[in-house]
């Protein structure tokens, strides 16, 4: 697919404009069109869980200003909160300011863990084990054929002692598997499962547990940016007076876990945006990243900023690397109509990609948040958007909603009951509010 004439301005059009502009440069088709009006069909969304009784509809809206390793990306992003849209958007135009997003992603290797018991001996078992991983890597490759075919399959296998639980002590032994762009869990699962009576027949151990691990810290990817100091300012504030309001703002959730959860949930924004357009996994994500950013014993950051002086100036300096497991085959990514609408509007990333350009994603997320933080506060943006929510909810029609909203802020007074007025008011006095 030739991706050329990436859409600008997207915010100004109107709905219709806007996807017109997305159809020409992501080629999408009638079905496409059709997928993203209707989303699952009743079908598709019985046979995709249980007990299914409707569909549940939320807006796919379009991240832009993406720069990643020289190459421009219209990312598709499913959330209920007004503002991230723009907020990443925004972030991500500072960015490309600095030369855009540099990215990196490790290889796709996910942890499958199986809980060795009743052993009497975890140093001799562990030596057992390892001295059979040519065996245990074999059983664990006779299925997902075409995993292994692209390169990936069972690649090693690793034990960790937990001497002292509550339950005794206890071996677990991880298996490496090299998802490729399959985010993995089946393949994975299929793979412990397989090993496990080996792994008792071998230690004469008992098994108990064989799953995968969602902190998936063999498998991350990194993004970094710069942006130059003077695109931080605003009236009356010079940029690098914001650029160490960020760097503070950074630092404060660095030390202390009760900000940094906020912190990382404005990160999380970001990706879980883009892993619900693309049909991921966010649950999986979610507990990856937070499990990550207390790894060292202290829930923190995920990501770190600091201002630099470079040849040119000063720069504010962003980078976030932590555990993104996605997959680009499979799964809702490929069962779920507007998830594939999602993947053709990126040009059909390999997962390694797509994980770039979440960790793109999150970045500029958080940027965005620490911006509005240490500046005007979130709630001037936050309420804009939200009175045109409540317009929305009020009943207004799609021609009043701004009106509305405008009116709503300039009154101070963003409430359903105030929108519901206008609206009737609007229709008596046969004014087009
Ligand atoms: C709101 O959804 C996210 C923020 O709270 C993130 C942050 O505080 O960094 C604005």
């Amino acid at each position: 697919m030739t991706q050329s004439n990436i859409p600008v301005g997207l915010y100004k059009l109107s709905q219709s404009e806007r996807l017109d502009a997305i159809t020409g440069y992501a080629n999408l088709n009638q079905n496409d069109i059709q997928a993203l009006n209707r989303g699952l069909t009743m079908e598709q969304a019985d046979s995709m869980i249980e007990n299914v009784i409707g569909r549940y509809t939320l807006p796919l809206g379009l991240g832009t200003n993406f720069l990643i390793n020289g190459q421009e990306f219209v990312v598709p992003m499913v959330v209920e909160e007004p503002s991230i849209v723009a907020a990443v958007s925004y972030a991500a135009k500072l960015i490309s300011a600095g030369g855009g997003f540099k990215t990196s992603s490790s290889e796709p290797l996910m942890i499958g863990q199986v809980q060795l018991l009743d052993l009497t001996d975890l140093v001799e078992a562990t030596a057992k084990i390892n001295a059979a991983e040519a065996e245990l890597l074999a059983v664990a490759n006779q299925f997902h054929p075409t995993i292994q075919k692209l390169g990936g399959g069972a690649k090693g296998i690793e034990c960790r002692f937990l001497p002292d639980t509550p339950a005794g002590p206890m071996l677990i032994v991880h298996l490496l598997y090299d998802c490729r762009d399959a985010m993995g869990a089946n393949a994975v699962n299929t793979a412990v499962e397989a090993i496990a009576p080996l792994l008792e027949q071998i230690t004469s151990g008992r098994v108990n547990l064989r799953i995968l691990s969602n902190l998936t810290d063999r498998r991350t990817a990194r993004a970094e940016g710069l942006v130059p100091v003077d695109q931080l300012a605003r009236p009356g504030v010079n940029g690098e007076h914001v650029a160490q309001a960020i760097f503070e703002a950074w630092a404060f959730a660095a030390a202390d876990p009760y900000r940094a959860a906020t912190h990382n949930k404005g990160i999380m924004n970001g990706i879980d945006a883009v892993a619900l357009a693309t049909g991921n996994d966010w649950r999986a994500l979610e507990a990856g990243a937070h499990a990550y950013a207390a790894r060292n014993g202290c829930y923190t950051s995920l990501t770190d900023w600091s201002v630099i002086t470079l040849d040119d100036g000063n720069y504010l300096k962003g980078v976030l690397d932590m555990p993104l497991s996605v997959g680009t085959v499979g799964g809702a990514t490929k069962a779920h109509p507007t998830a594939r609408v999602s993947m053709k509007i990126l040009g059909n990333p390999h997962a390694r990609t797509l994980a770039e350009i979440m960790a793109a994603a999150g970045l500029a997320q958080n940027l965005a948040a620490l911006r509005a933080l240490a500046t005007e506060g979130i709630q001037t943006g936050h309420m804009r958007l939200h009175a045109r929510q409540v317009a929305l909810a009020a009943g207004a029609s799609a021609d009043q909603v701004q009106r509305i909203a405008d009116i709503l802020v300039s009154e101070n007074n963003i409430r359903e009951e105030r929108a519901k007025a206008l609206i009737e008011q609007g229709f008596q006095n046969k004014t087009k509010l």
